[in-house]
C-alpha cells in the first residue's frame, strides 16, 4: 500500500484498481503516509495560506428532489426564504469590509431566480466590487444561461458532480435528474471559460469504494480548479434519514489522495467535515486541504438552509465565522488570506 502512495505522489494518477485498494484500506498508518505527502505537495503549491471564501445561500426554494437533500422539494418540513437583491448585496458589503474578496451564491434550484434575474444580481455585484471573484452555485442550467451569467460577470462555478458512477447516481437522484446532465453541466461549464469546481459526497449511501475510484478518476480528467468533498450526513426529513453518515476518517483519506491526484487544485474543508468532528475542518487542512468557506448569509435565514442535520455555524455572525476560523487555521500553524485566491493552474486570459 505504501508504494501505491509512493506512485500516486510521482505519477498523480493510479489506476482504478490501485485506487480501490487503497481507499479499502484508510488505517491510521495509511493515512499518515498519504498526509505528509499531501501536507507537503499543498505547501509546495500553496505554502501555508488558506483562502477564505464568502458563502451566501440566497435561496432555500429548490424544484429538484435528490434523496440526500434535506431542501428537496417534497421536504414539507424545510422552512423556506429567498433573500432579495438587496439583502444578497448587503451581505456582500458586509463581507467585503470584512475582507472577503471571493463571493458565492449558493441556492436551491429556485425558478424564481430567472436568468434575467440572475444576470442584474451578478452584473451588479461585479460592478460594486469588481476586484473580487464571484462564484455560482445554482445547479444544473443550459449552456445559454450559463453563458448569459459568465458575460454577466460570473467567474467560477461550484456544481458537484455527487458521485461519477452512472448507476449509484441513479440510485441518489429521481430520475428528472440524469448523470449525464450532471456531467455535461461541468463540461459546458469548463468550455465557457468558467473556473469550475466539482466534488462528491463521502460515504452516501451504496456507495463502494470502486465509486470513490471512479470519483478520482473523473476528476483527473475534468481537471477542474476546486474540488469540495464532505461527508454525507443524513437528514431526518429525506428518504435518506435513517441511513449512516459518511466518516471523518475516509473524508480526510479522500482528501488526501485528491492533493496527490489534482496538486494544483482548490480543496475546501467543508463545513460537513466541521459538523461530524468539531476539529474536522482543521483536520482537513491537515490532509491537504487549503479553503474555508465562511457563512456571509444574515443569521436570520441561517437555520432554514439545512441540507444535513446539525449543520454548524448556523447562529453565528459572518465576521464571528470569520474570526473562529481565522482562530482556528492560526491554532494548527496557517494564516487565513483575503485574497481572490484564484487557483494556481488557472491562466487569466
Ligand atoms: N450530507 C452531506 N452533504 C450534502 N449535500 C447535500 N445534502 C447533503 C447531505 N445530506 C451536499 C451536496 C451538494 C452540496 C451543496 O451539499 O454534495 O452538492
Ligand atoms: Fe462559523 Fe466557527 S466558523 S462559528
Amino acid at each position: 500500500m505504501k508504494k501505491l502512495i509512493e506512485k500516486l505522489e510521482k505519477q498523480s494518477i493510479l489506476t482504478k484498481e490501485e485506487y480501490a485498494a487503497l481507499i479499502r484500506n484508510p488505517t491510521p498508518e495509511l493515512a499518515d503516509i498519504l498526509f505528509e505527502k499531501s501536507v507537503s505537495i499543498r505547501q509546495k503549491y500553496y505554502g501555508r495560506d488558506v483562502y477564505i471564501r464568502g458563502l451566501i445561500e440566497f435561496t432555500s426554494y429548490c424544484k429538484n428532489d435528490c434523496y440526500y437533500c434535506g431542501l428537496r422539494c417534497s421536504n414539507r418540513n424545510a422552512q423556506r426564504y429567498r433573500l432579495t437583491k438587496d439583502e444578497i448585496l448587503d451581505c456582500c458589503r458586509n463581507g467585503y469590509g470584512l475582507g472577503f474578496r471571493t463571493f458565492v451564491l449558493q441556492g436551491g434550484e429556485d425558478p424564481y431566480f430567472t436568468r434575467e434575474r440572475l444576470v442584474d444580481i451578478i452584473s451588479s455585484i461585479k460592478n460594486e466590487w469588481p476586484d473580487c471573484a464571484l462564484t455560482l452555485s445554482v445547479g444544473e442550467k443550459t449552456y445559454e444561461e450559463y453563458k448569459a451569467y459568465y458575460d454577466a460577470g460570473a467567474d467560477r462555478y461550484l456544481l458537484r458532480h455527487e458521485t461519477a458512477n452512472d448507476d449509484h447516481y441513479r440510485r441518489l437522484h429521481p430520475k428528472e435528474l440524469s448523470p449525464e446532465n450532471r456531467k455535461r453541466c461541468l463540461r459546458d461549464l469548463k468550455s465557457i471559460g468558467y473556473q469550475v469546481g466539482c466534488g462528491f459526497m463521502v460515504g452516501s449511501p451504496w456507495q463502494t469504494e470502486d465509486d470513490l475510484a471512479e470519483d478520482l478518476l473523473f476528476i483527473k480528467e475534468l481537471q477542474p480548479q476546486m474540488v469540495g468533498i464532505g461527508p454525507f450526513i443524513p437528514q431526518h426529513d429525506t428518504p435518506f434519514g435513517d441511513k449512516r453518515a459518511g466518516t471523518l476518517e475516509l473524508t480526510l483519506f479522500m482528501l488526501g489522495l485528491l492533493r496527490l491526484t489534482v496538486p494544483y487544485a482548490l480543496l475546501p474543508a467543508t463545513t460537513a467535515l466541521g459538523t461530524i468532528d468539531p476539529l474536522g475542518r482543521e483536520k482537513g487542512i491537515q490532509a491537504g486541504a487549503n479553503v474555508v468557506m465562511p457563512n456571509l448569509s444574515p443569521v436570520s435565514v441561517r437555520k432554514k438552509y439545512l441540507l444535513y442535520d446539525n449543520k454548524i455555524c448556523t447562529g453565528d455572525e459572518a465576521a464571528e465565522c470569520k474570526n473562529c476560523l481565522e482562530m482556528r487555521m492560526k491554532s494548527i500553524g496557517y494564516n487565513v488570506v483575503v485574497s481572490r485566491g484564484d487557483c494556481c493552474n488557472f491562466k487569466l486570459s
